[in-house]
């Protein structure tokens, strides 16, 4: 397959169909870095720019519609928009209501019950990313625990904080590398890596580090590390070595929180973990993000006390923010009460979409798994990977593979059949992503047509 007549193809076609998006990169690009804040939305040639977001939908400034499976960073559990949300802000806003107070308004009381009840954790702590929740958890448990070192999985993104940014996606034969300029020295001996599902790798880190390990910061659902469960082996692990060595286990929920049921996957597990971070789907299309758990633990941020004992988990002008409160209750109060009708749905649609892939590209002769397969613990899986696979593998299970060039062509996943898609109406990210309740059976299968048209031509190119 030559990838690059194929990109330069997909390119020249993109253009054609998005000229005001082009002019508008250019004007953008005068005035943020590459057109934009956020570097996973600018990809090449050019992002397009969204006039209008609805349920599974999504409208450019060319006028192209697109059925969209990235759904704000796999945040949008009932699509782009919902009703729900939008005419109870409305009602608040028509009433003189929902920007900055500065207050402990009366929804984060609200919303903060609804969750805690639903994850069985202590008490809870808002802000408003999952940067900065994993960055707060993590300065808990150094705090708590009155040690220095993290680990995490290879794979594991927890957000751009200082503490969690080694290995992440870079493969390069060794999993240990820092992926930014800029951080204190230290950071690159503090974060030990280990690799997901890996009991014996987990022993051995434990063994050689466990006195110093502050915490172990991990997705029950590995996302950006390539749409994997955690084994419950694996994770129960984890909970016994955390336990054994006094370090704290923290599970990263940003993606899964609300994803696959309406709580967090631990629960399914039966897991419990000191510390837990929600993002994404817990805001309702707002900007939310928690640190949950122990008592004991977030007793730490609260006033009073020796300053050099305490985390200062307390800035954040905009933490807990009226709308932001009331969305996120609104939303998730709407999951809670639909539950058995929006998780069966979207995951049996997830199940069509991972098992019909496989079969399209195979009868194309083209080597392709996909990963977001649920197991006997989580039966509801709406998210779907797609990989090229460079070698036969049975099947995906650790984001070793996903990110090593030789095992998976990740140009050819994230870019190259990303750019195909859209040129088909349709916006994927990391090969795939997540199915929200407003996805109708017509359009899974219209996306799975427009896999087929690209595979079918792809198996022509020699
Ligand atoms: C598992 C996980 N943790 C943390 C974050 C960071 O969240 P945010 O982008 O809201 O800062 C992300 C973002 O994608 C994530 O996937």
């Amino acid at each position: 397959m030559d990838k690059k007549a194929i990109m330069d193809e997909l390119i020249k076609n993109y253009r054609k169909n998005h000229k005001n998006s082009e002019t508008l990169f250019k004007e953008a690009s005068k005035y943020l870095i590459r057109g934009g804040s956020h570097n996973l939305r600018l990809f090449e040639p050019f992002p397009f720019y969204d006039a209008e977001c609805k349920g599974s939908k999504v409208i450019d400034i060319d006028g192209n519609v697109y059925i969209d499976f990235w759904q704000g960073h796999f945040a949008n559990i009932l699509g782009h928009n919902p009703d729900i949300v939008i005419k109870t802000l409305i009602d608040f806003f028509n009433k003189g209501q929902g920007l900055q107070t500065g207050f402990p308004s009366i929804y984060q009381k609200e919303l903060a019950k609804l969750i805690l009840k639903r994850i069985k954790l202590e008490k809870i702590r808002f802000t408003t990313s999952g940067t900065l929740s994993t960055m707060y958890a993590i300065m808990l448990a150094k705090a708590y625990t009155k040690r220095e070192l993290v680990l995490k999985v290879f794979g594991g993104w927890h957000g751009a904080q200082p503490y969690v940014l080694k290995g992440i996606t870079t493969y390069e034969r060794t999993l240990n590398k820092i992926e930014s300029a800029g951080l204190p020295s230290h950071m690159e001996s503090q974060i030990i890596i280990t690799r997901f599902n890996d009991v014996e790798d987990l022993e051995e880190k434990f063994k050689k580090y466990g006195e110093q390990i502050a915490c172990f910061i991990i997705e029950p659902f590995i996302g950006a590390g390539g749409f994997i469960f955690a084994n419950k082996e694996y994770l129960k692990k984890a909970r016994k070595l955390t336990k054994e060595y006094g370090s704290l286990l923290i599970f990263d929920e940003v993606v899964s929180g609300f994803r696959f049921h309406a709580g967090a996957v631990y629960t399914l597990y039966g897991i419990k973990p000191d510390l837990c971070v929600l993002g994404k789907a817990v805001g309702g299309g707002m900007p939310v993000s928690a640190v949950a758990g122990r008592e004991d633990i977030l007793e730490l941020c609260s006033p009073g006390g020796k300053p050099e004992e305490k985390v200062k988990f307390s800035g954040g002008t905009f933490s807990a923010h009226p709308a932001s409160m009331l969305a996120g209750f609104t939303y998730l109060k709407y999951l809670i009460e639909n539950e058995n009708k929006i998780y069966p749905k979207i995951g049996k649609l997830g199940e069509k979409v991972r098992v019909e892939i496989e079969g399209i590209f195979k009868n194309y002769g083209i080597n392709v798994k996909c990963t977001g397969y649920g197991n006997s613990i989580v039966k509801h899986s709406s998210c779907v990977g797609v990989h090229f696979l460079n070698e036969e593998i049975e099947k995906i299970t650790a984001p070793e593979q996903v990110w090593n060039p030789e095992i998976c062509d990740v140009e050819l996943r994230e870019k190259i059949f990303k750019l195909a898609m859209l040129n088909e109406g349709i916006n994927i990210f990391h090969g795939f992503g997540a199915i929200s309740f407003a996805h109708t059976e017509e359009e899974i299968q219209s996306s799975l047509d427009a896999v087929e048209k690209i595979a079918k031509k792809w198996s022509n190119i020699k």
